[in-house]
């Protein structure tokens, strides 16, 4: 089976929806493997977000990911990878689909499209290289 990296963004974690993003991903059907919470850093980043090296959101994105705890977590199913993604919602919090995790709990806070709550690896190459790089 498949398996993915979810990371709970800083601003789910820091307004306590942390319990009810893992909820609605174990609701559908998918197992925790590993599970923790970690002050990432800039280095970390960097890794995990090298495609994004450069773009115009790349530094205020990492500015983000480092202006609180995040909750890195594997998740193993069936499609998981495909699956946690659609369940996540498209990238912009204010137009993501209503019952998607982006839609029902994000929205722009102005300007913001980082701040939409969860990560999850768009592959089976970036879920074993994501993995690697949360899980040591
Ligand atoms: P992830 O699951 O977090 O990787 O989201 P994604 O695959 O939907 O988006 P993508 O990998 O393209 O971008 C990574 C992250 O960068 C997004 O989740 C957003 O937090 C942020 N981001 C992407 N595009 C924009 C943008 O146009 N503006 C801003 N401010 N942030 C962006
Ligand atoms: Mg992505």
């Amino acid at each position: 089976t498949e398996r993915t990296l979810v990371l709970i963004k800083p601003d789910g974690v820091a307004r306590n929806l942390t319990g009810a993003i893992l909820a609605r991903i174990e609701a559908k059907g998918y197992s925790l493997v590993e599970l923790k919470k970690v002050d990432a850093t800039r280095e970390l980043l960097e890794q995990h977000y090298e495609e994004h090296v450069g773009k115009p959101f790349y530094e205020p994105l990492v500015e983000f990911m480092l202006s609180g705890p995040v909750v890195a977590a594997i998740f193993e199913g069936h499609r998981v990878i495909e699956g946690f993604r659609s369940l996540a919602g498209t990238t912009d919090p204010t137009t993501a689909a209503p019952g998607t995790i982006r839609g029902d709990f994000g929205r722009d806070w102005g300007l913001k499209v980082q701040q939409n709550l969860v990560h999850g690896s768009d592959s089976t190459d970036s879920a074993e290289r994501e993995i690697k790089i949360w899980f040591q």
